[in-house]
């Protein structure tokens, strides 16, 4: 019994660290697309800072899950990477009043926490569909 506990217990921490992991890997990669602006807003954005720390970035009470990304008016250009559809637990994403081009990725409709997506005064110009 107290070797199937520990066995869940292991789990459950390998499950955690992996997917927190994922999301902070996934983050790096939308980094990746951005073009950062003179304020250089996303400069933490990096795997020496804990993912709930980045700038904009909000988690949820266990403080593993990113649930908002705001980066309304942060002077970003780039492209939106298809990779934040690995933030499954997104439900407020922003990215208003940038300077964002390209296509706005599919993937983001694969988002079934998203509650609240504001994508307005960009640049988009890719088809929906891309
Ligand atoms: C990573 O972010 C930290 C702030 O958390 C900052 O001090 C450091 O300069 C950043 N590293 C790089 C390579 O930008
Ligand atoms: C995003 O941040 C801006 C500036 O801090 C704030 O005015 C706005 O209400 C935020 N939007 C969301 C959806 O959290
Ligand atoms: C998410 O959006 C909702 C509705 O606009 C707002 O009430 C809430 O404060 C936002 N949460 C975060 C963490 O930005
Ligand atoms: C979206 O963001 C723009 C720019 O910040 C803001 O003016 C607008 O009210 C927002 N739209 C919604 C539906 O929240
Ligand atoms: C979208 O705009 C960018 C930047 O202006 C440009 O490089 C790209 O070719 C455009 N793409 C399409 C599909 O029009």
């Amino acid at each position: 019994m107290k070797l199937l506990l520990l066995l869940f217990v292991l789990l459950h921490i390998s499950y955690s660290t992996a997917s927190s992991i994922s999301e902070l890997r996934a983050l790096i990669t939308v980094k990746s697309s951005i073009a950062d602006g003179p304020q250089s807003h996303l400069s933490n954005w990096n795997a020496t800072t804990p993912l709930c720390s980045f700038t904009g970035v909000t988690c949820d009470y266990t403080g593993r899950h990113v649930t908002s990304i705001n980066l309304t008016q942060f002077t970003l250009s780039g492209t939106l990477s298809p990779s934040l559809a690995h933030l499954r637990h997104l439900r407020n994403l922003s990215v208003a009043a940038n300077q964002f081009s390209g296509p706005i990725p599919m993937e983001l409709a694969t988002l079934s926490s998203l509650r609240y997506l504001n994508l307005s005064n960009n640049a988009f110009n890719g088809s929906l569909l891309e």
